[in-house]
């Protein structure tokens, strides 16, 4: 038995010391095991490597995961943040020379109006399942500072509700439309309106909704008896979302499982199109890769819009961050991109190339969205409209920056613009001179600029902090380890040198005492 371990080399009792042969012994027992503590560091190391990072996901997903009274939980459903909706309204300059003289209508671009939201998850319930679900309330406040102009600034803007119904009687018996005309004549109902930007957005009073709610069946009664862009949106939605929190498969996290208490939408043809198993925008599966395609849903794009990695960015507190776009192909034709082919069931003819249909998401309204300035639709109709300036990709580009490993988004701007395809309509006497065209309404850019510092915090200590903890981790296990190594390997050599010189002249080490010492043979083989 060898008591002797001590670092510095000398016999720990000085009983001990009597032989050399002895401490010899125990140089070799003492540097041996050196060596497999060094051979444990390096293999520790690997372990580290290997690991690591797993283990670091792991942590993630626990951390990310909805569960109720976390922190995660409480940012997901009061998020610190202040996103804001910057609205642009096309008012039209020339309405009347557009009617009757047939000239180009002329829009000038009007905003930004700014409005503050304030985001909260209302009767936030966890099911049993791995779900949770939930009421979101958005409230809007007008800012007057940050906007260039304000609420009570006067627009023209085509008659939407009155368009709709013309259009929609392109194919209907010719008395009705005549009827049509004459209860608008009635009522000086006019294919423009002049309203307030308030108005515009946050609803008035429209002659035709308010007809239509006494005389349409009950059944097919519109909900509401005015109009407007934004109407009851300021306030708690009667839409019941149901999501996956993580809990059981985290690559559902954030994703919707019903809305509405449905599990897709009734609208279309194949389920690809109906799918709504998609983010709400704000968080995302965790572990994106740049080959990863996200996607959100919002109750009146009217379907789930695929984003797809386009670069990396620094986002807010110089975190880095993966920015999703749509591809460039999202709204194109059903020749350009078969894909879109089930979101036109009752086509031919369907929406032009840049432009999505989603009348079957609005009481049947002839409303087309684009991207701002008809980003990504042909030129013409751009053109067709004066003063509208070239889109700009940077300026008019809808995206998400997300930080890859948490998958919080940390910066957004989801820009859409809402346009009237009109039909002309030639019974209708009042827009009998309204050209079939698509009418620039208005554009909007909802967006988030940075996360508080408080939440990029975790995302920092995933992001920038684990990978050097890993490499510094590993690096320092793999050189202690190694450095051990080669001195215990160094001092081993050494020992053995000596034993053979100890064992050519033994005189060296005084007589050994028989018995009493302990036998060269139990020098360890090495
Ligand atoms: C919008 O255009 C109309 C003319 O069509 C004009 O009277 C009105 O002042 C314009 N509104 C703003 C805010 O410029
Ligand atoms: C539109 O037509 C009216 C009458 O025909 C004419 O007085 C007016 O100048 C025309 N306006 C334009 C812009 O051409
Ligand atoms: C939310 O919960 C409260 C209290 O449980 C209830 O009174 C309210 O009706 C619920 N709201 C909605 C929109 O379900
Ligand atoms: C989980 O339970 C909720 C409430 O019972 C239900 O609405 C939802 O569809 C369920 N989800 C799944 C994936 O089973
Ligand atoms: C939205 O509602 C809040 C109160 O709930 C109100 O203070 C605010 O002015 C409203 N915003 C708009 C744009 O109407
Ligand atoms: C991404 O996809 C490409 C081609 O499909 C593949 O070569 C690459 O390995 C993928 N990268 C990742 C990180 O999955
Ligand atoms: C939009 O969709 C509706 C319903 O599917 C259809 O009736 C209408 O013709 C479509 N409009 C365009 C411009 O494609
Ligand atoms: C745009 O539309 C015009 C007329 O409809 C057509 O001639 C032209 O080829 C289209 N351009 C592109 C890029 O599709």
């Amino acid at each position: 038995m060898c008591l002797c371990w001590s670092w510095t080399g000398r016999p720990l009792n000085k009983f001990m010391a009597r032989a050399r042969t002895h401490n010899l012994d125990c140089y070799f027992w003492k540097w041996g095991f050196v060596v497999a503590i060094s051979l444990g560091i390096i293999f520790f190391g690997i372990i580290v490597v290997l690991f690591f990072m797993s283990w670091v996901n792991l942590v993630i997903n626990h951390e990310v995961t909805l569960r109720e009274g976390s922190q995660t939980t409480e940012w997901w459903a009061r998020p610190p943040v202040v996103p804001m909706i910057k609205v642009y309204i096309y008012n039209v300059t020339n309405a009347d020379e557009f009617l009757n003289n047939g000239s180009k209508p002329i829009v000038d671009e009007l905003g930004p109006y700014v409005y503050l939201e304030k985001w909260e998850k209302k009767n936030v319930t966890f099911n049993n399942n791995g779900t949770v679900t939930f009421h979101q309330e958005k409230i809007y406040q007008f800012d007057e500072a940050l906007s260039s102009g304000s609420e009570d600034d006067v627009v023209v803007v085509p008659n939407i509700p009155m368009l709709s119904a013309t259009s929609q009687s392109k194919h209907a018996a010719r008395f009705l439309r005549l009827a049509m005309a004459s209860i608008m004549d009635i009522l000086k109902i006019k294919p423009f309106v002049e309203v307030s930007v308030g108005q515009l957005l946050w609803g008035y009073e429209d002659p035709l909704l308010k007809l239509a709610k006494d005389v349409v069946p009950k059944e097919q009664k519109l909900p509401y008896e005015e109009f407007g862009l934004m109407y009851n949106k300021n306030g708690t939605s009667k839409d019941i979302v149901t999501v996956y929190t993580g809990a059981d498969d985290i690559t559902n996290y954030g994703l919707i499982d019903k809305f509405n208490g449905m599990p897709k939408l009734p609208h279309y043809t194949e389920d690809r199109c109906n799918d709504i198993k998609a983010s709400d925008g704000s968080i995302f599966p965790p572990h994106l890769t740049k080959n990863s395609t996200i996607h959100i849903f919002d109750k009146d794009l009217c379907r789930k819009l695929p984003l797809i990695f386009e670069k990396e960015v620094l986002g807010s507190n110089d975190v880095p961050a993966y920015r999703f776009t749509p591809p460039k192909n999202v709204f194109a034709s059903a020749e350009e991109n078969p894909d879109n082919m089930c979101f036109c069931p009752q086509g031919p003819p369907c929406a032009p190339s840049g432009f999505f249909n989603v009348s079957l998401c609005q009481y049947d309204s002839p409303v087309l969205l684009s991207f701002p300035h008809f980003y990504l639709a042909n030129d013409s109709y751009r053109t067709a409209v004066e003063g509208i300036s070239p889109p700009d990709e940077e300026k008019h580009k809808f995206f998400v920056d997300v930080q890859p490993q948490m998958g919080t988004a940390m910066r957004a701007k989801a820009r859409v613009q809402i346009n009237l395809a009109v039909s002309q309509v030639v019974d209708i006497k009042q827009v009998a001179t309204f050209p079939d065209i698509i009418f620039p309404i208005m554009w909007f850019e909802e967006g988030l600029d940075s996360l508080p510092e408080e939440m990029t915090a975790l995302m920092k200590l995933a992001t920038a902090v684990a990978p050097i903890a890993h490499t510094a981790l590993y690096a320092t296990l793999f050189a202690v380890g190694v450095l051990l190594l080669i001195i215990a390997i160094w001092r081993l050599l050494r020992g053995a040198n000596r034993l053979n010189s100890l064992q050519l002249a033994p005189g060296h080490v005084g007589t050994p005492a028989k018995g009493k010492d302990v036998p060269m043979s139990n020098v360890p083989k090495y």
